[in-house]
């Protein structure tokens, strides 16, 4: 049983259940979330850093192209195989997913092998029901947690965990339930919120923030060059109330045309969702919360989504990877740091083509795996 250290009662916990042991699967028997098949690692394509990916189509996450089709079902989880492999699954291992969403990686990772045991966090509950129900036949080793990864110190406590996973992001669960407000396919309230039950809704940020600050947002969390016309004509428009009335004010701001393949609120919904949830800082802190979370060889493996969640990853994994960080240059070294991680993969590890072709959400993915000193 863990032990729940938060007074205030910020992390809402559901136990399910304690890890119990018995026999184990070899990879190419995994069933990943509906799909059955051998672990193809030969198929994933290593490629070099997020420079090289052309940033017009892969730097902003799950880019919504216009005529995409919405799915209904369960969140497919992206490179699932490629998941299991870089968690490099120990006999009776104890492992964290802090994005459980709708469980699609921990069906994966309690699929892999019989003896591991699994605790998976989320802010929504919503997707927590939705797990439980996948996971039901893995309840005697699952437990799960209505948390933000970021508290997971206080989740943890002194416990050591073999392996952690972020997969970043929003869940197809979350874009495609339409009064979340994720979406602007369908008229719904401006929310955005991952834990809808608390916290700042976009709809505060877009009608209540200065131009200046909204500008800031949309430039910095959209990486969006025509963030000035946008937040000037988000304030010249307010009161906006629901997600499609923002995605024509954004529209009209750049002059749209409609033979472009991206649609132009597309950066400007990504902007405010990270602003709505905090997502960068909470990312960093929980990276960090995570370190000290795993045991000697524990594995540390996340996929991000868009250039700035992988540059968090990439630059929390790579200090923590590192002997000194003083400032080049210095005659010795001042800076006491200790190193905490190795490096698996130097390169960034994308989806095959063939993942990208069954799910358009894949398409940006980057998986980046370390190990505890
Ligand atoms: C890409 S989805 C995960 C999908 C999941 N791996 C699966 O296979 O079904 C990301 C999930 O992370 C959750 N999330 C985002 N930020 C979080 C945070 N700071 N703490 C906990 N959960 C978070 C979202 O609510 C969402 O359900």
């Amino acid at each position: 049983m863990l032990t729940c250290t938060d007074k205030d009662h910020i992390l809402k916990r559901t136990i399910v259940g304690l890890p119990a042991h018995s026999e184990s699967a070899t990879l190419s028997q995994v069933t990943f979330g509906r799909q059955t098949g051998a672990a193809t690692l030969m198929a994933r394509r290593l490629e070099g850093g997020h420079a090289s990916i052309s940033a017009s189509s892969a730097t902003v996450e799950h880019m919504t192209r216009v005529n995409e089709p919405v799915t209904g079902a369960f969140h497919v989880p992206v490179m699932s195989a490629e998941v299991v492999e870089g968690l490099s699954l120990r006999p009776g291992g104890a492992y964290i997913d802090c994005n459980v969403g709708e469980g699609g990686h921990a069906e994966a990772i309690l699929s892999a092998r019989q003896d591991v045991s699994l605790l998976g966090i989320d802010l929504d509950q919503a997707a927590l029901d939705s797990a439980r129900r996948r996971l039901s036949d893995y309840a005697d080793r699952l437990e799960l947690a209505q948390s933000n990864f970021s508290e997971i110190s206080q989740i943890t406590g002194v416990r050591l965990f073999d392996g952690i996973l972020f997969d970043l992001g929003v869940s197809s669960l979350q874009l495609d339930t339409p009064e979340r407000g994720f979406s602007f396919r369908t008229e719904a309230a401006l929310d955005m919120r991952f834990n809808p039950e608390t916290g700042l809704t976009a709809h505060e940020i877009v009608n209540n923030y200065p131009q200046r600050e909204l500008e800031t947002i949309i430039r910095q969390y959209g990486e969006e060059p025509r963030a000035r016309a946008i937040a000037r004509a988000i304030v010249d428009r307010r009161s906006i109330t629901t997600t499609t009335e923002l995605a024509d004010v954004v529209k009209y701001a750049v002059n749209w045309s409609t033979r472009s393949r991206v649609h132009p609120a597309t950066r400007t919904f990504q902007a405010l969702r990270i602003a709505v949830n905090g997502e960068l800082d909470n990312l960093e802190k929980g990276l960090m919360g995570a370190i000290q979370a795993l045991g000697p060889n524990g594995r540390l493996v996340t996929l991000s989504y868009h250039s700035l969640e992988d540059r968090v990853v990439k630059t929390v994994m790579r200090r923590e990877a590192s002997v000194c960080i003083c400032p080049p240059g210095l005659p010795i070294c001042v800076c006491e740091h200790t190193q905490t991680l190795r490096l698996i993969n130097r390169r960034v590890i994308t989806p095959s083509q063939e993942e990208t072709r069954s799910n358009p959400r894949a398409r940006t993915a980057k998986l980046r795996i370390a190990e505890r000193m």
